[in-house]
């Protein structure tokens, strides 16, 4: 494994950049290879793929397109088992998906049936329903304690925050794509996880959206102290964002290097520090700078 600046840390000992960090999952990923089948041949996908991302940590994930990244985020997510190793949350190896851990896909499915509002509050609703019929099997969340922000506070604010107020009547179909993926990240932030998958959640987004909403959600992570998993192509993105950046091999992929960005939040993108590691990331992913 290549070693730049940030390198040198073993995943155990990473930390987060900021102290309120309670409430985040801590993911470890040990060990795991997987692999398809395509037309009966074997289709290696990951490689002995092994990382940490401490309680509250934001860790970014860069590699060449059809390494293995979003199949990486389907294991963390609980949607697959590693053929290999074992990915586990809190020390507890995960066997399905859990309301603790929210992802946000490539693509955003959202029910064409619902309005934006009633989308993003699918997980409490699902939440109020699991109260009602616990034998339904899957694990109810604890009630909030009192004073905590209702469902419809939590909708209110989640809507606000993707910009979404003025079109929480509207319906799938009358959104564009941008929109459509702003609500699908609402949807994610209204179940307060302890773990936030994202799947290049603002490949979509016009340039300046793509800005507006990078900056809301470290804001939004700073202050809810969830862990963050992210897939992107940008590397500004991933520097901007993230506390530690995990570059990919080709496929199957393998973890080449882990650089480390200490630059204090709120960040700057002309920070003559994050341009410099922007430099030694384009070179990790075989691009010159
Ligand atoms: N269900 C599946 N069955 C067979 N092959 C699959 C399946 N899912 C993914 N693959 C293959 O696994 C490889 C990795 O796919 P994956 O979607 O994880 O890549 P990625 O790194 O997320 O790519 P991108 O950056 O383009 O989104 C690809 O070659 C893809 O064709
Ligand atoms: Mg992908």
């Amino acid at each position: 494994m290549v070693s730049t600046q940030g390198i040198a840390q073993s995943p155990q000992s990473a930390q987060p950049a900021f102290k309120t960090a309670a409430s985040g999952a801590r993911i470890d990923v040990s060990d795991v290879s997987h692999r398809f089948s395509l037309h009966g041949a074997a289709l290696p996908v990951l490689d002995d793929v092994s990382f940490s991302v401490a309680p509250g940590e934001f860790v970014a994930l860069l590699g060449p397109s059809g390494c293995g990244k979003s199949t990486l985020l389907r294991l963390v997510a609980g949607l697959d088992v590693p053929a290999l190793g074992t990915v586990s949350s809190n020390g507890v190896a995960i066997r399905g998906p859990d309301p603790s851990r929210v992802v946000v896909f490539q693509d955003p499915t959202l029910y064409p049936w619902r309005t934006v509002r009633a989308n993003v509050g699918l997980g409490p609703e699902a939440q109020r329903r699991r109260r009602r019929f616990p034998w339904s099997g899957v694990r109810p969340v604890e009630p909030r304690p009192e004073g905590e922000r209702s469902a419809e506070q939590r909708i209110d604010a989640a809507l606000r925050l993707v910009g979404l107020t003025d079109f929480e009547a509207a319906y799938p179909h009358q959104l564009s794509g941008g929109m459509a993926q702003r609500v699908a990240l609402a949807r994610a932030l209204v179940n307060d996880p302890e773990l936030l998958v994202l799947d290049e959640p603002f490949g979509k987004l016009d340039s300046l959206t793509r800005l507006r909403m990078q900056g809301e959600l470290v804001k939004l992570w700073l202050d809810a102290r969830f862990s963050v998993l992210l897939v992107t192509h940008d590397v500004e993105e991933a520097l901007f964002l993230a506390n530690r950046v995990i570059v990919f091999s080709e496929r199957p992929a393998r973890v080449t290097a882990e650089v480390r960005n200490d630059a204090p939040y709120p960040r700057h993108r002309d920070d003559p520090k994050l341009v410099e590691l922007r430099r030694e990331v384009l070179a990790l992913l075989g691009l010159v700078a």
